[in-house]
C-alpha cells in the first residue's frame, strides 16, 4: 500500500496553500470544507480568494514563497502553475516532516486527495494512488449512484444512539446483532421519507424492547486450513465472537480473520501434547458463556468428524448454554480435492470409509475385516505415527501389498505435499520425507489417480508437488 488511508480531523489545524489562481481556489474549497485554519501565500490572488478573506475564511500573504512559510503548518498544498516554485514548497516542506502535496505531481506528494462519496457524516475515498485518477473518478461515480442519500441522516441518528446502546451491551457481539436488526427494520425506511422523528422513536422502543443478550457457544468448523474454504457462517461467527477458543489444528491465516479485539484461547491439541484437557476445554466453554460472552469454539476441519465436538455440544446442554454448530470441510473432503483425488469413482472405489489411526496399540478396535475390503477409500486421519500397524493390519486382513495410497501434509495450505506409492510402502514414505502432522493417509485404488489428474489443477498448492512423488519401491 503506497499511502494509508487515513481521516484527518482538521477543524481548525493550520495549513497553507502556496498559488493564488484556480488551482489553490479548488484546493482552499476543499480544506475549508473541513474547517482548517487556511492561509495562502502568492505575489497575487484572483478575486475569489480575496473575497474569501474579505468573510474571514482564510488568510492571504502577498509574497513570493520562502521556505519558511511552510513553518507551522500541518498540511502544506503547493498550487501554482511554476514547476519551480512547486519543487521549492516541496522541499522545504520534506525537510521539515510536514505532509506536502504538489498538485499533479505525484511523486512530490506525501499524501493525496482521494476521490470522494460525500455522505456527510460517513465519507467514502477511493484513491488510486495516484496512477489512475479518472479511473477512481470513474469509480466514484459508479458509487455515487449505487450509495443512497439516507446514509448520511442514518449515521447521525445511529450516531445519537451510540453511548445508549453501549451501555445496554456490555459485549460488541450483541451491540452488532442490535445494529444489524435496526438497520433490517422500518428505522431505514422511515430515515430514508425523510420521517427523522418517527424513525428516532422506533429506535427508541428497540432498544428499549430488546431482551437481555445472553452467552452463546459457536461450535465453528474451519475447513483444513485454505482460508478460502471457510463457510461465510463461519466468518461471519468468526467476526462476532467476544472469545475466540482454538486449537493448534486453525490455521495461521484463519486466525487472522477472527475479529481483531477478541480475546483468543489456546487449548492446544496435538498428539502427546494435549495443552488442555478436553475437560477443562469444556469448563471453559460453559464460563464463558455464562458470563453472557459470544464464544467461538473454532476446530479444524468439521467439529463432528474427529474434533470432539459431540462431547463439548453435549456438556453446553447440560448446562443450558446456547449454541450454533457451523459445519467445516473435512481433511478427507478438502485435501482429497486439492490433491486431486476423488474418493469415490465409479471404475474405483464405490464406498469411503472415514478411519482414526490414533487407536490403541493392536489397533484391536478397528474393524479390519471390513477395512480391508477392496473397491472401497480409506480416509485415515492421525495415521502417522501408527502407520506401521494400519499397514500391517490391512495386509493381514487381505488387503493387497500394491493397494495405492497417498499421504496428504498440510492439505489445502501453501506448504501441501503429497506423495505416493503402494501399501507395502506406506510407513518408510512417511519416514522418507519426514512426514508431519497434520497428515491424513487415502488408501485404495483412486490414490493412484492423483499423478494423473493433480498437474493440471489450478489450485495454488499445485506448486508443492514439484516435491519428487515417490514410491521407495
Ligand atoms: C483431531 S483430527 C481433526 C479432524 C477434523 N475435525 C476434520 O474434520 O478434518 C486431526 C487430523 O485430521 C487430519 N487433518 C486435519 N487437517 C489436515 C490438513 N490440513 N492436512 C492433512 N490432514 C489434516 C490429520 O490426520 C490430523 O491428524
Amino acid at each position: 500500500m503506497q499511502y494509508l488511508p487515513i481521516f484527518t480531523k482538521l477543524d481548525n489545524k493550520p495549513v497553507l496553500i502556496v498559488g493564488g489562481g484556480d488551482v489553490a481556489l479548488r484546493k482552499a474549497s476543499a480544506v475549508l470544507k473541513a474547517r482548517a485554519k487556511l492561509t495562502l501565500v502568492a505575489p497575487s490572488f484572483c478575486e475569489q480568494l480575496q473575497t474569501l478573506q474579505q468573510q474571514g475564511a482564510v488568510t492571504l500573504v502577498e509574497a513570493p514563497f520562502s521556505d519558511n512559510h511552510v513553518e507551522g503548518f500541518m498540511l502544506v498544498i503547493a498550487a501554482t502553475d511554476n514547476d519551480e516554485v512547486n519543487a521549492q514548497v516541496h522541499q522545504a516542506a520534506e525537510q521539515r516532516n510536514i505532509f506536502v502535496n504538489v498538485v499533479d505531481d505525484q511523486p512530490k506528494c506525501s499524501f493525496i486527495f482521494p476521490s470522494i462519496v460525500d455522505r456527510n457524516p460517513v465519507t467514502i475515498a477511493i484513491s488510486s494512488a495516484g496512477t489512475a485518477p479518472v479511473l477512481a473518478r470513474r469509480l466514484r461515480e459508479k458509487l455515487e449512484t449505487l450509495i443512497p442519500h439516507h446514509i448520511g441522516p442514518l449515521a447521525d441518528l445511529v450516531g445519537r444512539f451510540r453511548s445508549q446502546v453501549k451501555s445496554r451491551f456490555a459485549h460488541f457481539a450483541d451491540r452488532r446483532q442490535f445494529w444489524e436488526r435496526v438497520f433490517d427494520s422500518n428505522v431505514v425506511s422511515e430515515v430514508q421519507k425523510g420521517n427523522e422523528d418517527e424513525a428516532y422513536q422506533q429506535l427508541q422502543q428497540m432498544l428499549t424492547d430488546t431482551p437481555a443478550p445472553q452467552g452463546e457457544v459457536y461450535v465453528v468448523g474451519a475447513g483444513p486450513g485454505d482460508p478460502e474454504l471457510l463457510t461465510l457462517k463461519a466468518l461471519q461467527l468468526m467476526q462476532q465472537a467476544d472469545v475466540v477458543v482454538y486449537d493448534y489444528l486453525v490455521s495461521n491465516e484463519i486466525m487472522e480473520l477472527v475479529r481483531r479485539d477478541a480475546d483468543l484461547i489456546c487449548v492446544g491439541k496435538r498428539a502427546g501434547d494435549h495443552s488442555v484437557a478436553q475437560e477443562r476445554t469444556n469448563e471453559i466453554l460453559v464460563e464463558l458463556a455464562q458470563q453472557g460472552k459470544k464464544v467461538c469454539r473454532i476446530k479444524g476441519g468439521d467439529p463432528f468428524i474427529y474434533g470432539r465436538g459431540g462431547e463439548e455440544v453435549q456438556v453446553l446442554a447440560e448446562h443450558g448454554v446456547r449454541y450454533q454448530i457451523v459445519p467445516g470441510i473435512t481433511a478427507a473432503a478438502g485435501c482429497s480435492a486439492y490433491a486431486g483425488i476423488p474418493l469415490t469413482h465409479r471404475d474405483h472405489a464405490q464406498s469411503i470409509q472415514f478411519v482414526t489411526g490414533h487407536c490403541k496399540k493392536d489397533g484391536q478396535e478397528l474393524d479390519w475385516q471390513s477395512l480391508a475390503k477392496p473397491n472401497q477409500t480409506l480416509a485415515i486421519y492421525m495415521g502417522v505415527v501408527k502407520s506401521p500397524d494400519i499397514k500391517a493390519q490391512l495386509i493381514k486382513h487381505g488387503r493387497a501389498t500394491s493397494t495405492p495410497v497417498a499421504i496428504i501434509e498440510n492439505g489445502t495450505r501453501k506448504e501441501q505435499r503429497v506423495f505416493t506409492g503402494t501399501l507395502q510402502h506406506l510407513d518408510e514414505l512417511i519416514h522418507q520425507h519426514k512426514v508431519q502432522s497434520p497428515a491424513l493417509l487415502i488408501v485404495g485404488e483412486v490414490a493412484s489417480l492423483h499423478q494423473q489428474l493433480a498437474w493440471f489443477s489450478t489450485q495454488h498448492q499445485v506448486s508443492s508437488f514439484a516435491q519428487p512423488i515417490t514410491d521407495v519401491a
